[in-house]
């Protein structure tokens, strides 16, 4: 079941997990499975509640999804915030390592001609922003692990910064989250426009 979510295929490069694993090499050394990812859980969630808080600033660029990367993993990871260097997939193949920037360029220029999505007032049409924005984010997969939870922050900043609305992942689910995501590789954003919409608030 958990794998299902935590791990990739073609990871057995040695690079990033412990030789014949698919653990990942983490700062505290845990070699277990289940361990490493509640611990991993524990302290990125941590990490979250401060950065909430206090947002770090940025430009919606991919240094700013690093930047919120490599807060949220600082204490688990050495390459938190560091664009992956290997091919993953998860029955999805997300972007190859070496078009990630110039991938992400193109979604940067999206919210820029979008205005940052600032003049959207309309919940539906914000779901449908974010529908295609989040979609997007999730198939470059820029990091080897925690792409979820530095995407999911990023949109929670576009949302603030939109001062319209606000975000609370916690009204979905992590299944939900999957099964829009799948659908969105195969560019039916319907499901992330339904599970957006539950979750955007307006203020
Ligand atoms: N088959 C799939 N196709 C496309 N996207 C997928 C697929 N399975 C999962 N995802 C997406 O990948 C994300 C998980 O990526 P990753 O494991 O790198 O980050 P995470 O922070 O652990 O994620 P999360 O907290 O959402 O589980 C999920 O949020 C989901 O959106
Ligand atoms: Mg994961």
């Amino acid at each position: 079941m958990m794998d299902e979510y935590y791990r990739y295929e073609y990871e057995d490069n040695g690079q990033y997990c412990y030789p014949h694993t698919h653990i990942l090499k983490n700062k505290l050394d845990i070699r277990d499975k289940e361990e490493l990812f509640k611990v991993e859980q524990e302290l990125s969630s941590a990490r979250y509640f401060e950065i909430v808080k206090r947002p770090i600033p940025g430009d919606f660029s991919l240094q700013h999804l690093q930047a919120i990367h490599r807060y949220l993993f600082q204490d688990i990871y050495d390459w938190a915030g560091e664009i992956r260097t290997v091919d993953i997939s998860k029955g999805t193949i997300f972007c190859l390592t070496q078009f990630i920037e110039i991938e992400f360029k193109r979604v940067q220029e999206w919210i820029i001609q979008n205005n940052y999505l600032l003049d959207v007032d309309d919940k539906e049409v914000m779901s449908k922003r974010l529908a295609y924005l989040i979609g997007e984010i999730n198939m470059i997969h820029p990091f080897r692990e925690g792409n979820g939870r530095a995407q999911r922050v990023f949109i929670e900043y576009i949302c603030k910064n939109s001062q319209h609305f606000d975000i609370d992942f916690s009204k979905t689910t992590k299944n939900d989250m999957i099964l829009a995501s799948k659908e969105s590789s195969v560019l039916n954003y319907e499901p992330f426009e339904e599970l957006l919409f539950k979750c955007l608030v307006e203020i």
